[in-house]
């Protein structure tokens, strides 16, 4: 079957893939795990295969495809720019993913600079502040009840901090360092979109920056830097339909120029002897070593296709669709969506939810394998979110710590989330609906157990046979073991 999308700019490779079930036979796969990983758009590979014949080194390279490259990785960058609305001084670092942006970004904080995160926040919004090598100090907020209550802890916080002395946590404020607001843009684990201008606003009005990690927005609303007062932005190609590798840091330049770079090597230098190394300006002073031309001209021209669609119009058909899918999942007896500020709050197409008397992984594993749905479940990155959706105290979230420690193998809390993309229908929706209101109400259709080899719910015995694909008979860890098996009985 060719997918409703062929031909048009929404078209996504893949889309009508069909999948083995453990019932037997095949069915067409229903990707609704797009916000860990984005399928690629038809723009964007066909793009990057018109351009492979063209590649060839960047930069210093004096032959005409190096600099048909050259030209094409910085039309990129620029196409990156506009598409979120960087001013025209930005800088726009082209990185591996927004981790790495993330990780570049603490890494070039000014001395005795704070910054203040939310406890919600997907842990590369959380971890690269508090790492060792960053200049900086960073407080955590607690998890806001509302993007009022969010608005008024910032408020309250970005005073005392700029009041000095002893922070609530014990430890000594920077006192007159910088301060950084750092934000996720849209919530990966409720789907919640953050009230940017009114942080921004906040943030400035105590002279602090702005910084959005936009993973979960720029592939669902329409961002403008500019406007909405964002001093920094990282977001991933493979969120953005574009999955070859690259994200980007758009942002101030001042700290990025003014630091040494996160990596050292070639490409970042102007000129180095044995005893010194002047370095080159941005953005290469921070894109050390060969850069990913094909990643950053995929993420390019991703840019340009959801531009093109429009991102407003994206944006409300996910708003529809998430409350069709809240609508549907709330129906069902047993299944409880999780929220952290309620259905009156703008939303990405993600929905996060729990079905009574399953363990998560057992969930996605049944509508894996008997339903072909692709969903996500555990934590989402996001553990003290996680902990605090479900409730859990401090006690409990020391005891699984120590079990871990001890070597144990305890039940990990967390969820089950789906989430769309450009080619979800409510139909896809209706798919995941009807399958929960079957498990909650008969139980799976097959036996699952976890695996000793992973730690997983997989279906026992799992019969689906593994596709044909290179790299198929290639040893590979416990996860594919039991495929690789099958496959070998099959083909035998
Ligand atoms: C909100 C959010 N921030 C950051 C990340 C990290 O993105 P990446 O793994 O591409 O670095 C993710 C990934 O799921 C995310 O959802």
């Amino acid at each position: 079957m060719r997918s409703a999308l062929a031909g048009s700019p929404r078209e996504i490779v893949g889309a009508d893939i069909e999948v083995p079930v453990v019932t037997g036979g095949t069915r067409r796969y229903v990707n609704l795990d797009v916000a860990a990983s984005a399928p690629a758009l038809r723009t964007v590979a066909d793009g990057v295969a018109e351009v492979l014949p063209w590649y060839a080194s960047v930069h210093r390279g004096a032959g005409f495809k190096s600099r048909v490259s050259t030209e094409l990785y910085e039309r990129a960058r620029e196409a990156i720019r506009a598409f979120v609305g960087g001013r025209p001084d930005d800088a726009v670092v082209i990185t591996r993913n927004t981790t790495d942006a993330i990780n570049l970004l603490a890494s070039a904080l000014p001395e005795r600079t704070t910054v203040l995160v939310f406890a919600v926040e997907h842990h590369a919004n959380m971890l690269p502040w508090r790492h060792g090598t960053h200049h900086g100090r960073v407080r955590y907020l607690p998890v806001p009840a509302s993007p009022d209550d969010l608005v008024a802890q910032l408020d309250a916080a970005l005073r005392e901090e700029r009041a000095g002395g002893m922070a609530p946590d014990g430890t000594e404020r920077a006192g007159r360092g910088p301060i950084l607001v750092s934000t996720t843009g849209a919530s990966n684990v409720t789907g919640e979109i953050w009230p940017l201008g009114r942080i921004s606003e906040t943030a400035h009005a105590h002279g602090a920056r702005f910084m959005v990690d936009a993973a979960q927005l720029a592939p669902h609303l329409p961002v403008d830097m500019a406007r909405d007062g964002i001093d920094y932005l990282a977001m991933s190609g493979h969120k953005l339909y574009a999955p070859y590798g690259a994200g980007a840091l758009v942002g101030r330049h001042d700290w990025l120029e003014e630091t040494e770079p996160f990596l050292w090597g070639g490409g970042a230098v102007r000129f180095v002897t044995l005893d010194d190394v002047m370095w080159a300006p941005l953005p290469d002073r921070q894109e050390a070593g060969s850069p990913n031309v094909l990643g950053a001209v995929a993420m390019g021209i991703a840019c340009e296709t959801l531009a093109g669609i429009g991102m407003e119009s994206i944006a409300a058909e996910e708003l529809a669709m998430h409350a069709h899918a809240v609508g549907r999942l709330s129906a069902i007896p047993g299944v409880r969506v999780h929220l952290t500020w309620g259905l009156d709050q703008p939303h990405i197409g993600l929905v996060t939810f729990a079905v009574d008397g399953y363990d998560h992984g057992e969930v996605a594993s049944i509508l894996s394998a008997e339903h072909a749905i692709g969903v996500r479940h555990g934590c989402f990155c996001a553990h003290p979110l996680m902990l605090h959706l479900l409730h859990m105290d401090d006690g409990s979230a020391a005891a699984i710590r120590e079990a871990l420690r001890a070597g144990e193998s305890p039940a990990l809390p967390g969820a089950v989330r789906m989430s769309f993309g450009l080619a979800t229908t409510e139909a896809d929706i209706d798919a995941v609906a009807d399958a929960l209101a079957s498990i909650a109400a008969d139980g799976p259709g097959w036996t699952y157990a976890v695996s000793p080899a992973t730690g997983e719910w997989e279906p026992d015995p799992d019969p689906r046979p593994w596709p044909a694909l290179p790299l198929a008979a290639a040893p590979v860890g416990p996860a594919g073991a039991h495929l690789l098996r099958a496959t070998a009985g099959e083909a035998s």
